[in-house]
């Protein structure tokens, strides 16, 4: 729910290297208003563990591997972002986490939004409650 893998376009250019792009609006399916990235971080700490009520984000690593643990109102489940063309949208109601698996990775975020420390969810048990309120909301017919 509210989650998918992208596959970032990539441009390689003959033994110079690659490189990647996405476009809000067209490969990401949102409007970008915020960057953030997360770096400098050890191997094994985790970051994150919280929803958001309205943010979409797209993750991207592009360099090292950082694993997403995910968690929506039915299904638990992982993504590791282990190459710079992989991209991982988040939407609404979705727990996560971000693992670092190896040292020096940097975390890529393009957000829809302007940080709004109210549009997170950072208790487990309110993001249970409200999540299966979301998922009642979305099913109502004309929803
Ligand atoms: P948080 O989103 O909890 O980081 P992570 O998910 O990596 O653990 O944010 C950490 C702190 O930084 C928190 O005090 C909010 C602040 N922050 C901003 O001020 N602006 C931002 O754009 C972001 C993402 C965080």
């Amino acid at each position: 729910m509210n989650t998918e893998v992208i596959d970032i376009k990539t441009i390689g250019s003959d033994g110079k290297g690659s490189l990647s792009f996405y476009e809000a609006q067209r490969t990401v399916p949102f409007p970008i208003r915020r960057v953030y990235y997360t770096y400098g971080v050890e191997a094994g700490i985790e970051r994150g563990a919280h929803a958001h009520r309205d943010l979409w984000q797209l993750l991207v690593c592009p360099n090292g591997c950082v694993e997403v643990l995910l968690e929506d109102e039915s299904h638990r489940w992982s993504e590791r972002l282990d190459r710079p063309d992989k991209g991982l949208v988040i939407g609404p109601y979705v727990w996560h986490s971000m693992v670092w698996r190896t040292e020096g990775a940097v975390l890529l975020v393009s957000a829809s939004d302007w940080y709004d420390e109210g549009d997170y969810i950072r208790d487990y048990d309110t993001f249970r409650r409200e999540v299966c309120a979301y998922v009642a909301r979305t099913a109502e017919p004309g929803a």
